[in-house]
């Protein structure tokens, strides 16, 4: 894959589905500002909270917001693919998940709890991983690494077949660069995200982090990790 073929995996795109985008406007000047950095895909991965939604309603919503940006999307954005920023929620792994996939896919991108994670918590994701045969994708592990416990148990977790996306901004943070790339490094299917949420505090900014890992970590690793979006963003079964 070349520049002007990237995926972004992580955008908080879709107009007032959370806390990204608040306007149809907002969301189509982040797309292109996504297609300014070679980006031609953007998964779409509004926050879902099983508290807050049920799988069908938050769907639904979803399926709302995106019609109302694609009337508007001309040509040349980035094609939007349906997904969803799962939060972790207690019993998931019993609930047939597909829907909050990215769509077409087995890819399930995950938020782990903002706290210390519990056995119960990191066997759930085991099971989905190995019994459910979801593609499952830790989002911004970087966030989660404050404490010696939940470190270890990270280190744990990516000997699984699982990506690590970790944010462009935490690159481009000197407080966070350095285990951001190490993080990276540790991971099966290492990748990266803007985790954009707006256009000023939380922009797209794929293009910066990736010049980060050119520099540190090589044109090779990069590849890399443009495949490994490349199947989490197209492939139903990844090659484990
Ligand atoms: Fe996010």
């Amino acid at each position: 894959m070349q520049d002007g073929y990237l995926i972004d995996l992580h955008c908080h795109v879709l107009p007032k589905m959370d806390d990204g985008s608040d306007s149809v406007e907002m969301s189509l000047e982040m797309l292109r500002r996504e297609a300014e950095q070679g980006v031609v895909t953007v998964c779409a991965t509004s926050h879902y909270y099983a508290r807050q939604n049920s799988i069908a309603e938050f769907c639904a919503r979803r399926a709302a917001a995106y019609e109302k940006l694609a009337a508007a999307l001309p040509e040349g954005l980035p094609r939007v693919l349906l997904a969803a920023e799962v939060a972790y929620f207690p019993r998931m792994e019993e609930q047939d998940l597909s829907p909050l996939c990215i769509q077409g896919t087995r890819t399930l991108m995950l938020e782990m709890p903002f706290s210390d994670w519990t056995d119960l918590q990191v066997e759930a994701v085991e099971t989905l991983v190995l019994d459910r045969r979801y593609n499952v994708v830790l989002v911004h592990p970087e966030r989660f690494c404050f404490s010696k416990s939940n470190q270890q148990r990270l280190v744990r977790l990516a000997q699984l077949p699982i990506g690590l996306q970790v944010n462009a901004g935490s690159l481009l943070r000197w407080s966070t660069r350095h285990l951001a790339l190490e993080l990276l490094e540790l991971a099966s299917y290492p990748m990266l995200g803007s985790d954009c949420h707006n256009l000023s505090s939380r922009p797209p900014n794929l293009k910066e982090g990736r010049t980060v890992v050119q520099k540190k970590l090589g044109e090779r690793f990069l590849r890399r990790m443009d495949e490994n979006a490349e199947q989490a963003a197209r492939e139903r079964e990844w090659s484990r």
